[in-house]
């Protein structure tokens, strides 16, 4: 989605804003620009496509601007709907992340009051409405245009006549980062962390100016927010001699597993769920790989609990759901910012349930919709595709299953004896990922695929597609192995390679007959199977090995096999890895 920066401060600020764009890259965006002060001028730049190496040497001078990356929402890709937009006398200019809802009606009403409209998007009535109430005081005149919109957004206004920048934010992340005698202010951390890691969380209806000499908040009065320290370094956010952000990701899993089980279990599990203790049922609300995190939930919270699940795309939650009484709802998202999974969590509040968030990203918004937080300690994920993050929501799940659990201490203990082994484990993985990548050759010449599983071997299974289709381009469908033959078996054929998930437990005999199906569907199959497994050969084409460790935890070690696959696949196909075509980070708008 958008990416959002404004600089305020003693350096060059195309310097800083070109520099900040480029952190926020990852999050997926077709066009850019940025709007400088210059003396009593604003001097604006905007342009489609990638930042690449722009160089503005000698073009802007000033200490203060604002700039953006734009993922379309409102009008195409193109340089008049790229941010920054202008009002009527060009002096102010605004870029702005979210949706306004209401623009069309507002556009009209402008235009009858003699605004000329020179772009498609919703963003451009932001200016105008500030020029309307502009009368010197650029704060002012924000606090007053944003009463009249709906919807959602971040936004950051600069004026050629002010000495500062006026950022607000609804519905739409909004970061200020404090530095030394300068202050920048971004939709996303890894865009401060090159030059500070102090920052302020701004909260929904925060008005913010930024000065040379400080900042202030109102909030319906002036309002103060404390200033915390992100534990990145922007080393943590940078490739680190990986070809890409996502293998550097996907070998960081066994260091995320380390680092989630040194918070939450130094000794024993650590880890407060007494709120979970007396629920009588849960709900888990998420999109896209996180609703995958839930879907293994729900199993191992079953299994190990026996407390009924329930997981729901968070987009379809908002369409009349019923939640039992004394239901927790847990929104997982590794953003905390994705738009959907906030609505179903607010949704969720007002129906009288209790909400917990697991998610990675410190004082997000879900942190704020919600009763409780887990962080689950992945680090800065740049890659567009989830990887080490959902390994960590996993663990996390785990350990609050285990928690809430009423299984023998000493099996809970042998457990977590096994979840403290899983580094090791995962690490031997990567000693089969020169066989993963030559098999990643031949599945790349594929235009179709199937992924099957069962029991935890299904949200496996889907996890596997999504990542496939997302970075590689292949079409790939998940499936529990059992419904194949409901319809999609007449998809199967030659050309239609299945990925199939073996995991050894009761789910294991029958995937054997299901694979025997495919097989007699001309299907070439390809299994993921337990190291010690000595059948399955006969059965399949090609075996990937899977490490040992309890069937419990096998969607962790699968997974991370599967995202290895879609990597080298994606890679061998030519993909833009990191940042796939059409997709976004961290998903704002619903
Ligand atoms: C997965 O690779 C995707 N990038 C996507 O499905 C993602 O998991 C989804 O958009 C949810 O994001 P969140 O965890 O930040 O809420």
């Amino acid at each position: 989605m958008c990416g959002i920066v404004g600089y305020c401060g003693f350096r060059k600020a195309e310097e800083v804003i070109i520099s900040s764009l480029k952190r926020l890259e990852y999050r997926g965006y077709d066009s850019w620009g940025l709007a400088v002060r210059d003396g009593n001028e604003l001097k604006i730049f905007r342009s489609v496509g990638n930042i690449g190496s722009a160089d503005f040497t000698g073009h802007f001078s000033g200490n203060m601007g604002i700039g953006h990356t734009r993922w379309a929402t409102h009008g195409k890709p193109s340089e008049k709907n790229a941010h920054p937009h202008t009002d009527c006398t060009g002096k102010l200019a605004v870029v702005h992340n979210g949706i306004i809802s209401n623009f069309q009606t507002l556009k009209e009403e402008l235009s009858d009051r003699g605004h000329v409209f020179r772009s498609d998007t919703d963003t451009e009535v932001i200016a105008h409405l500030i020029e309307e109430n502009y009368s010197g005081d650029l704060k002012t005149a924000v606090i007053r245009a944003i009463k009249r919109l709906n919807g959602s957004y971040a936004i950051v206004a600069i004026h050629s006549e002010g000495e500062s920048l006026v950022a607000c934010r609804y519905k739409s992340p909004l970061i200020l980062g404090v530095g030394d005698e300068e202050l920048i202010i971004a939709s996303d951390v890894p865009a401060l962390l090159d030059y500070t890691n102090r920052v302020v969380y701004l909260d929904d209806g925060d008005v913010i100016e930024l000065k040379k000499d400080g900042y202030s908040i109102w909030n319906g009065k002036e309002t103060t927010r404390s200033v915390e320290s992100i534990p990145w370094s922007i080393e943590d956010a940078e490739k680190g001699g990986y070809e890409h952000f996502m293998l550097k990701e996907i070998h960081e899993a066994p260091g995320v597993i380390e680092n989630n089980l040194a918070e939450y279990v130094p000794r024993d599990i650590e880890l407060d769920v007494s709120f979970a203790e007396e629920v009588d049922a849960i709900t888990v609300v998420a999109c896209g790989t996180s609703y995958h995190a839930g879907l293994v939930g729900r199993y191992v919270f079953e299994n190990l609990a026996q407390i009924p699940v329930r997981v729901e795309y968070a987009s379809e939650f908002v369409y009349g759901s019923f939640l039992q009484r004394n239901s927790l709802v847990m929104g997982i998202t590794q953003s905390g910012e994705t738009a959907d999974t906030l609505e179903a969590m607010k949704r969720a509040k007002k129906m009288g349930s209790k909400v917990l968030a697991i998610t990675n990203v410190l004082g997000s918004s879900a942190t704020r919709v919600a009763d409780y937080v887990i962080y689950s300690r992945a680090g800065p994920e740049i890659s567009v595709a989830a990887t080490k993050s959902f390994i960590a929501q996993l663990v996390v799940l785990y350990l609050i299953a285990i928690e809430l659990s009423s299984i023998p201490l000493s099996e809970k203990r042998k457990l977590i004896d096994e979840l403290k082994m899983l580094p090791g484990t995962v690490q031997s993985i990567f000693q089969y990922e020169s066989e993963i990548a030559s098999l990643s050759e031949w599945i790349s010449e594929y235009e179709n695929m199937m992924y099957v599983g069962r029991g935890y071997g299904y949200p496996v299974a889907l996890e596997g597609a999504l990542k496939m289709k997302e970075i590689s381009y292949i079409h790939a469908e998940g499936y529990p192995a059992g419904e194949l033959k409901h319809g999609p078996f007449a998809l199967l054929g030659e050309r239609t390679p299945v990925i199939a998930i073996l995991i050894p437990d009761d789910s294991y005999s029958i995937m054997l007959s299901n694979i025997k199906e495919m097989k007699a569907r001309d299907s070439p199959v390809i299994a993921l199977a337990d190291e010690n497994d000595t059948e399955v050969e006969k059965y399949v084409d090609r075996v990937i090995r899977i490490p040992s460790t309890r069937s419990i935890l096998a969607p962790i070690t699968y997974s991370i096999v599967l995202q290895l696959l879609a990597y080298y696949t994606a890679k061998a196909r030519g993909c833009e890895i990191d940042r796939p075509r059409n997709l976004a980070k961290s998903v704002t708008v619903e």
